[in-house]
């Protein structure tokens, strides 16, 4: 049996924080499900199809990854595909309150589902999605923090060229 990673989130847009946990998580999985989450209270900056055009840019058609999208309960969505593995990073002492705590309600609903927790390299632990999207929305330098693709498509969402 394949062993099969979800890695769940708004990606508005995907960043290398979250391609490196991805990266990080092909090193012990046979695949990773990247799944975006469509019901999300946050306004989304681009619509879920764009998300998941640049997920696979960023993820350079790597074979081992799936683009998904879901609406509902994360573990139900894990359930129906037959995951048991959630994947989530850990970038500061700050989301491990947050992180503790969706990590118990997701067991109680789903006892078999596992949360597995990652360190993300240390140069994308100030990384977010919406700081990336401040950053971009005044003309600032984002090129080191996500893929190309997602920086022209920032660019092409803010109308500020380059
Ligand atoms: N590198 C860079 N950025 C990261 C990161 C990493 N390794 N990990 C998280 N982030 C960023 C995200 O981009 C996000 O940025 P933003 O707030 O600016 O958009 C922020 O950190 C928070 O990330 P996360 O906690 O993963 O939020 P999310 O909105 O991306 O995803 C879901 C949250 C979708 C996983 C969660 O709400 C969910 O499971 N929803 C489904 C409903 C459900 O089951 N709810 C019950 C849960 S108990």
């Amino acid at each position: 049996m394949p062993t099969v990673a979800l890695y769940a989130g708004s990606f508005d847009p995907i960043t290398n924080g979250h391609t490196d946990l991805v990266r990080r998580s092909l090193a012990f999985v046979d695949r990773v499900v990247v799944a975006v989450a469509t019901n999300a209270s946050k306004q989304p900056l681009f619509a879920v199809a764009e998300r998941m055009e640049l997920i696979s840019a960023a993820m350079g058609g790597e074979p081992r990854v799936d683009v998904r999208q879901f609406g509902g309960l994360l573990v139900d969505f894990a359930r129906a595909e037959g995951i048991r593995m959630v994947i989530r990073g850990l970038r500061a002492v700050s989301d491990f309150e947050y992180e503790y705590q969706m990590a118990l309600m997701n067991r109680h609903l789903a006892p078999e589902v596992e949360t597995v927790f990652m360190i993300p390299s240390l140069e994308t632990t100030h990384v977010s999605s919406s700081l990336v999207r401040e950053v971009a929305r005044f003309g600032g330098d984002v090129s080191t923090l996500v893929h190309p693709d997602v920086a022209a498509a920032l660019r092409r969402k803010y109308g500020n060229g380059g």
